[in-house]
């Protein structure tokens, strides 16, 4: 059985389950037993497959040097949908050689969605090649927003708001999917103001593979701790013109 399948074994066991145990982690982020789970048991079968890889994930942390071959792992994102009963969580696997994203899985059992992307081979929803839309114009995109309070007290608040208002539709679906939307072609644009490695390091090949571009607001390569511009490649430079006009 495969890592993702593992995970989802694990995930949908607890998922809705009487007695998940929810906790608060340090910096107030919920955490669960199939985070805590999950992550464990993706380093035991990657040890044991690939000894010599390093694995860093959001749980047990690890070491941020990109050198040789490293997986990303995020147990569960969107712990507190998890926590919640909303189906919106995955499990997010990414291997990186070099610091270059060659595989990202996006795995959400409860949603019955499988998103992989290999560096140069694509990406697929279920086995079934994905695409980003062809939508050239702000005012046919579908925008969508997470983390408003963030993005709405910082200073891409003007930005935000006249995107809010020149798109043709918004909606907070957010997380993983939201970026998985635009890979697939049902949604343009992505904003997510904080994220950290684990966060991105598995969606930013699925999204360049199906024909997107990711950067920051500011156009530059993810960081951790970045925030996060997703789009389905053609409205990417006016969105990022926006974000640059509305800070000057
Ligand atoms: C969260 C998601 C979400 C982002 C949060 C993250 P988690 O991850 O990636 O999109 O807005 O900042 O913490 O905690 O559910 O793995
Ligand atoms: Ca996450
Ligand atoms: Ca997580």
């Amino acid at each position: 059985m495969g890592l993702a399948d593992r995970a989802a074994d694990v995930a949908m066991g607890l998922f809705r389950g009487d007695g998940l145990e929810v906790r608060r982690k340090a910096d107030l982020s919920l955490v669960t037993q199939a985070d805590t789970s999950i992550e464990r048991m993706l380093r035991e079968q990657i040890g044991a497959a690939f000894p010599d890889d390093r694995v860093l994930g959001e749980e047990e942390g690890g070491s941020h040097d990109a050198a040789g071959r490293v997986w990303i792992v995020d147990p569960i994102d969107g712990t507190a949908n998890f926590a919640r009963g909303v189906q919106v969580w995955a499990t997010l696997i990414a291997l990186r050689i070099d610091g270059d994203g060659v595989l990202g899985v996006a795995s959400a059992p409860a949603l019955g969605e499988r998103y992989v992307a290999v560096t140069g081979q694509g990406a697929t929803l279920n086995g079934v090649p994905i695409r980003v839309s062809e939508v050239s114009k702000v005012s046919d995109a579908h925008l969508l927003l997470q983390e408003f309070r963030e993005m709405l007290s910082g200073p891409d608040r003007e930005a935000v708001l006249g995107l809010v208002s020149d798109c043709w539709r918004n909606r907070g679906f957010g997380d993983f999917w939201g970026h998985m939307l635009v890979a697939r072609g049902s949604a343009e644009v992505a904003l997510e103001p904080g994220l950290w490695i684990w966060d991105y390091a598995a969606i930013e090949p699925i999204v360049r593979e199906a024909g997107g571009r990711v950067s920051t607001f500011e156009g530059e390569p993810l960081r951790h701790g970045g925030s996060m511009l997703t789009t389905n490649g053609s409205l990417h430079d006016e969105v990022l013109g926006r974000f640059a006009a509305a800070r000057v």
